[in-house]
């Protein structure tokens, strides 16, 4: 059974033979002094497609410098095209409309198009489930809007039309591409293209589907929620669902009155987005469930434009980053996800039920039921995965928890009941292909010592962690489902030459700062992309690191490489490649933030930036990175 588990995963599968991954874990064992004997390391839960050979090197490309032009920069022998950019046509069969320069679409044509601010991302082939490399399905998240760039006169005159555009310029695209000679192209239109908005109907499912909070005036049922927004990184599942994370929502929600503790625990009420002006359900005060409905991690087939996406409620409510699905030894799913605000936490999911890959369809509902944990990091190197399970150690009725659906939507609040470590920022998550290892970005905590706010503690080690760091773990006998795992600090970002100690990376190769995007690939090298603030670029502190940038890490050598620098004022975010490794697809998000003028992509004289989808590869056809 297992070894079919592992089959029906190639698409997802890796890398390294088995002996390489082997030596690597053992010379990591030793470093880390874990102490998993060595049958617990005998699991590669995924089978390599893209061996290496002996003696060849993961990483096989130069190194581009820092970079602060306006650019996007690849190293020699690449070439990046944009593919999708915000305002291209998606491709639904309803309508093409062309992007206009001066942002004059309206509300109805931007559902329509790509939406804002691409995030997130993942590669669908097809047919599905094949190893196909020359067609397939990009899903897209459009995290957030820019009011000022996404209307012709910006926020000047707000009006239910320009609220309903913001929304259409959000949620996901689901786009079908095609190699067509030397390049990939958007296939127009396509039965499969699909745009999800903070409007499109959808389903609560699992656990809390239908509890008081979950219930307004509009929907009695507490089932029945309309749309998706922010967000931002995502997860995909072995039986070819798209997940995406619903991380900063509380910025769409205005409450003039008192803010109740459960919305102030999720910053509702400090809001920045004038939705409300118009559309009654953003009023917190007066509809206060309307918040409780979104946080949620939302699981869309991509493979059936009809089909109404569900927000899986067991997999908890809060800031989603994104939702790293692997399988446990016995096949359960397992979730890995942040919280990404300062000192929030890491929280994994375990189904109940095991992944049936050979009647996938069976598996449709897995992230219906299951085991909520957070993550608590011990001083030793060791860690435990606490449940978040009503009537378990703090979280009872005598504590102020109803049930597990209430639980479930107050995650946060349970988390602080049972001291979950608070960290730097949790953003995305990764698993090593071939040792199952995890990796997570905490991009940065600047709060962290300051007053009334908590120390540094070993797992978040700094003070002021202007930089950020990527920390690891190892789960118990090399099984995901495990309550307990060995972890340390894979590296602490920043220039390794930097001239004060306190912000000096541990950095083997080219200075980053504020890691975000992390995703291992087939062969196991671990991609990171850099999501700086404007502010941060520009202080002393950055100085020489340039513009945000992709890196790619060996995780047996440490050693990390610059890849790809994105031009003035973007997040490089969003990463995904073919079955076969030779192209990949990065986002390039809010070119020209911050003040950073930005003509990228289309360098037009009195133009706009646009976010956009960009495809990578190599002169000579081979594997990206290698
Ligand atoms: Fe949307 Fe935490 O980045
Ligand atoms: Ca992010
Ligand atoms: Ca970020
Ligand atoms: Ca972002």
């Amino acid at each position: 059974m297992k070894d079919k588990q592992r089959d029906s995963l190639d698409s997802l599968a890796l890398s390294r033979t088995f002996s390489e991954v082997l030596e690597a874990r053992l010379s990591r064992r030793q470093a880390l002094k874990i102490g998993a004997g060595l049958a617990a390391l005998a699991l590669p839960f995924t089978r390599g497609a893209l061996a290496i050979a002996p003696g060849e090197p993961l990483l096989g490309f130069k190194g581009v410098p820092a970079s602060s032009s306006d650019l996007l920069v690849v190293p020699d022998g690449y070439r990046a095209d944009v593919l999708y950019a915000w305002g291209d046509p998606a491709g639904v069969p309803a309508g093409m409309p062309a992007f206009r320069f001066d942002a004059s679409e309206t509300a109805e044509e931007q559902a329509l198009q790509a939406g804002m601010h691409h995030d997130g991302m993942e590669f669908f082939p097809l047919p599905a489930q094949s190893a196909s490399s020359a067609h397939g399905l990009l899903a897209i998240n459009h995290e957030y809007t820019d009011e000022a760039l996404l209307h012709v006169d910006g926020l000047k005159t707000w009006s239910a039309e320009k609220t309903a555009k913001s929304q259409n310029a959000h949620g996901v695209s689901v786009i079908e591409i095609a190699l067509r000679g030397e390049g990939w192209q958007v296939v127009r239109p396509s039965r499969y293209a699909r745009r999800i908005t903070a409007r499109t109907r959808m389903l609560m499912s699992g656990p809390a589907a239908g509890h008081a909070l979950l219930r307004t005036a509009a929907d009695p049922s507490g089932t029945d929620v309309r749309g998706t927004f922010a967000n931002c990184a995502c997860g995909r599942t072995p039986w070819g669902t798209y997940l995406a994370c619903e991380e900063n929502f509380h910025v769409y929600f205005m409450n003039a009155g008192a803010v109740p503790p459960d919305q102030r625990r999720y910053g509702v009420g400090a809001r920045a987005m004038p939705w409300h002006l118009t559309d009654a359900r953003f009023d917190a005060g007066r509809h206060p469930n309307e918040s409780n409905r979104f946080g949620w991690v939302v699981e869309i087939d991509p493979y059936d434009a009809g089909s109404r996406p569900r927000k899986r409620t067991a997999l908890g409510r809060f800031k989603h980053e994104g939702a790293m699905l692997t399988l446990s030894r016995d096949g359960h799913a397992v979730v890995y996800m942040g919280d990404d605000e300062a000192f929030e936490r890491i929280y994994k999911f375990v189904s109940r039920d095991r992944y049936d890959p050979v009647r996938s369809g069976a598996s449709r509902n897995l992230l219906d039921q299951g085991t909520l944990y957070a993550a608590r990091f011990d001083a030793d190197g060791s860690g435990e995965w606490i449940p978040l399970v009503y009537g378990e150690g703090a979280l009872t009725a005598a504590n102020g928890f109803g049930s597990q659906a209430d639980i479930l939507i107050r995650t946060r609040v349970a988390a602080d009941a049972v001291a979950a470590t608070r960290m730097d920022r949790p953003e995305w998550i990764a698993v090593h292909p071939g040792s199952g290892e995890v990796y997570c970005t905490l991009t940065n905590n600047t709060a962290r010592g300051t007053t009334g706010q908590p120390g540094p503690d070993p797992a978040n080690p700094r003070r002021y962690n202007i930089f950020g760091h990527i920390i690891r773990w190892r789960e118990a006998g090399g099984d995901a489902a495990s309550r307990n795992f060995q972890w340390d600090v894979f590296v602490l970002a920043g220039d390794p030459a930097h001239e004060d100690p306190a912000r000096r990376g541990s950095v083997r190769g080219d200075a980053f700062g504020s890691p975000d995007g992390l995703w291992f690939d087939r062969r196991g090298v671990l991609w990171i992309q850099t999501d700086a603030s404007s502010g941060l670029m520009r202080s002393a502190d950055y100085r020489g690191i340039g513009n945000n940038q992709m890196l790619a890490a060996d995780p047996a050598s440490a050693e990390i490489r610059r890849f790809l620098v994105g031009p003035s004022g973007c997040e490089v975010t969003g990463v995904s490649m073919t079955p076969d490794a030779r192209s990949m697809f990065v986002n390039i998000q809010h070119p020209g933030e911050g003040g950073m003028a930005s003509g990228w992509p289309d360098y037009r004289p009195g133009g706009r930036p646009r976010s956009g989808t960009v495809v990578i590869r190599r002169h000579d056809g081979g594997v990206i990175g290698a």
